[in-house]
């Protein structure tokens, strides 16, 4: 399964990702340093915000009340927003499109 990632220059890549990977580090896997990720995928530092493609949003996992918090205090929450590592990439989501958020 594939991953389209938007980095924040806007620039748009495909990775292959694994499985048993989150979204965050398929992304953090291929190189892309912007996507801090710095708590490690324990949803506790907001650093792994990405907006995911609306056309997805059914596939998704429910937000937990953790992630929704913690999404609270960024600057660039939408509607599309999402924690990448509380994404498991499971076959279903194949083709995804995220764009790593700006940084807050
Ligand atoms: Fe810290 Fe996702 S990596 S909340």
């Amino acid at each position: 399964p594939t991953l389209n990632v938007t980095n924040r220059s806007g620039e748009e890549t495909t990775v292959e990702v694994g499985s048993g990977l989150t979204v965050m580090e398929a992304i953090r896997d291929n190189g892309f340093d912007e996507l801090l990720a710095l708590c490690g995928g324990c949803c506790s530092c907001a650093t792994c915000h990405v907006h995911v493609d609306p056309a997805f949003k059914d596939k998704l996992p429910a937000m937990s009340e953790d992630e929704d918090d913690l999404l609270d205090s960024s600057d660039h929450r939408t509607e599309n927003s999402r924690l990448s590592c509380q994404i498991p990439f499971t076959d279903d989501l194949d083709g995804l499109k995220v764009t790593i958020a700006d940084e807050d």
